[in-house]
């Protein structure tokens, strides 16, 4: 709920780092200078001082990300993430999508645990991530204009497919906070990618996110998940449909539908890199 994780927002109004902490009374977050943000009938706020763009995931994006990752398909990254958190207070996910990956990082909803902070530019994203686990609270939230998040407060943030933006993610850090990235692998999803044509993941992608994060915060170790994915055509169509970031730039006009009937086997090959503060 919006609740557990009220105390840790700042007004986007005030600017980020202007020590304008938000209380929520009701429904309604204040800040001491007279800017309020009221919650959605489905508990999320938007803290957006701009509207959303039209990269924003559609709610059509949102509900095929949720029927891939409600399968399982991609558990072993979301168990591999919660190992790499372990036991905190608080957790902020950039970026969040549906939720699915904060979620399995705060352990079972009914045992007492870690709150998690959900952020994403696309209000249909932060309305399902108000849904995904009862101790965390969804924000619509521009990563690249700063994040609405009070300095030093967060233990483990996570970026999981997701834009960066190092230099507030070192602000938002507590001293001994972690930075989870999770990027893919030149040959993630090359099987799906030559069947429809798309483009390869950037050979550079990775020591381009070095070079992003230098000067903000500290390489801290890799880890990297990889197996073998069996795919149904609709589980296909969906890893398609929940794009376009995975899919981004294609060599020829392709899409869900030009999936073939029948399984596939694909590679599924993702890095996760931490960073610390020093
Ligand atoms: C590829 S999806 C990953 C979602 C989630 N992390 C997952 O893996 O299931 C990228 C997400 O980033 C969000 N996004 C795109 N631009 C953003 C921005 N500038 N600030 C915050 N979120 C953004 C999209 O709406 C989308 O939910």
């Amino acid at each position: 709920m919006l609740a557990d994780v009220a105390d840790l927002l700042t007004c986007p109004q005030c600017g980020s780092e202007a020590g304008s902490p938000l209380t929520l009374e009701g429904r309604t977050l204040h800040c001491p200078r007279g800017h309020s943000f009221d919650l959605a009938r489905q508990g999320y706020v938007n803290l957006l001082t701009h509207a959303a763009p039209a990269n924003a995931d559609t709610a059509d994006m949102v509900a095929a990300r949720d029927r891939f990752l409600s399968s399982g398909a991609y558990a072993p990254i979301r168990d591999e993430l919660a190992r790499r958190v372990g036991t905190v207070r608080t957790v902020l996910e950039v970026g969040a999508g549906t939720g699915y990956y904060l979620a399995g990082c705060l352990g079972p909803a009914t045992a007492a645990g870690g709150r998690g902070l959900a952020l994403d530019i696309s209000p249909a994203a932060a309305r399902r991530a108000a849904r995904a686990h009862p101790r965390i609270g969804a924000v619509v939230a521009d990563t690249w204009a700063g994040l609405p998040v009070r300095s030093g407060s967060v233990d483990v943030l996570l970026a999981v497919f997701a834009p960066r933006n190092p230099a507030e993610f070192a602000r938002v850090l507590a001293p001994q906070g972690r930075v989870l990235v999770a990027l893919p692998l030149p040959d993630h999803l090359a099987e799906l990618r030559a069947e429809l044509g798309l483009l390869d993941i950037e050979a550079d992608k990775e020591s381009r996110l070095l070079a992003q994060f230098a000067g903000h915060l500290q390489p801290a170790g890799h880890v990297d998940v990889r197996f073998e994915l069996t795919l149904s055509a609709p589980a296909a169509q969906d890893l398609v449909a929940m794009g376009p970031n995975a899919f981004h730039g294609r060599k020829r006009d392709s899409g869900a539908d030009d999936v073939e009937a029948g399984p596939r086997t694909v590679t599924v090959a993702v890095r996760i890199r931490a960073f610390t503060r020093s």
